[in-house]
């Protein structure tokens, strides 16, 4: 099983982060086998997450006004859809990182829908939301999730099979903490996607805000 690093990134902000995380996945962690590729990349063969994907790490900026950049939006469009597998991402541990800047309105909005979409069908939150904003220094908190998220791949990933299948409760399989009131809330939410229709979900409806996640890291 894979650790799936997927970014969205209209100016290459994500991806920068993407990559050197898949790096350091490597050459810290040892991992062999880690894809790190944009959300896009996925589009249509979104179901092979599942089948291939032990954890996935979420790293999406946010463009115009609250919106996916260019090689996040396809990928976006299908995982939004009403008629999305409510087991899309069943068994999947994953993670988010938002980009933004709060001088914008919808303040890392993409970060906050992916997080709050991916719970909804099926994924186990393995660390919490963070966001990350570009008016005070990305690095403020693109640091401090590093260091986290390197921890909590190492947890997910050297969590063999067996281990998981003889725990009771898959979050203390991995030994992760923070699989929290986040995914909680986000699995009894009766929104079935964020949107009045399919293909055009109104802001309002959509509204990430309601998640009860973190927006940053202290
Ligand atoms: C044209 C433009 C529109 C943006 N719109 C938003 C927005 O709606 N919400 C937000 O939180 N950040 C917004 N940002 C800030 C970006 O998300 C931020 O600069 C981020 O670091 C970009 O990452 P990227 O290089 O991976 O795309 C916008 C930036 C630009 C240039």
């Amino acid at each position: 099983m894979s650790l799936y690093i997927l970014y969205g990134s209209q100016t290459g902000n994500a991806e920068d982060i993407a990559r050197d995380l898949a790096s350091r996945c490597e050459e810290q962690l040892g991992l062999s086998d880690v894809l790190c590729d944009t959300l896009n990349s996925q589009k249509k063969t979104i179901t092979e997450i599942k089948a291939h994907a032990k954890m996935l790490v979420v790293i999406c900026s946010t463009t115009g006004n609250g919106d996916a950049p260019e090689n996040a939006e396809s990928f976006w469009r299908s995982t939004k859809l009403r008629s999305a597998a409510k087991d899309l991402y069943l068994g999947v541990k994953y993670a988010v990182l938002g980009l933004g800047d709060t001088n914008y309105d919808k303040f890392c909005h993409m970060g906050k829908a992916f997080h709050k979409r991916i719970g909804e069908l099926g994924g186990e939150v393995a660390l919490e939301l963070h966001c990350a904003d570009e008016a005070t220094g990305l690095e403020d908190v693109v640091d401090d999730w590093v260091q986290k998220i390197l921890d909590t791949i190492k947890e997910v990933m050297s969590a063999d099979g067996e281990a998981e299948a003889t725990t009771t409760t898959p979050a203390t399989a991995v030994g992760v903490d923070a699989v929290s009131t986040v995914a909680t809330n986000l699995a009894l939410s009766d929104e079935a996607a964020p949107g009045g229709s399919e293909e055009t979900p109104t802001p309002a409806a959509m509204n990430p805000e309601a998640v009860a996640a973190p927006t940053k890291s202290t």
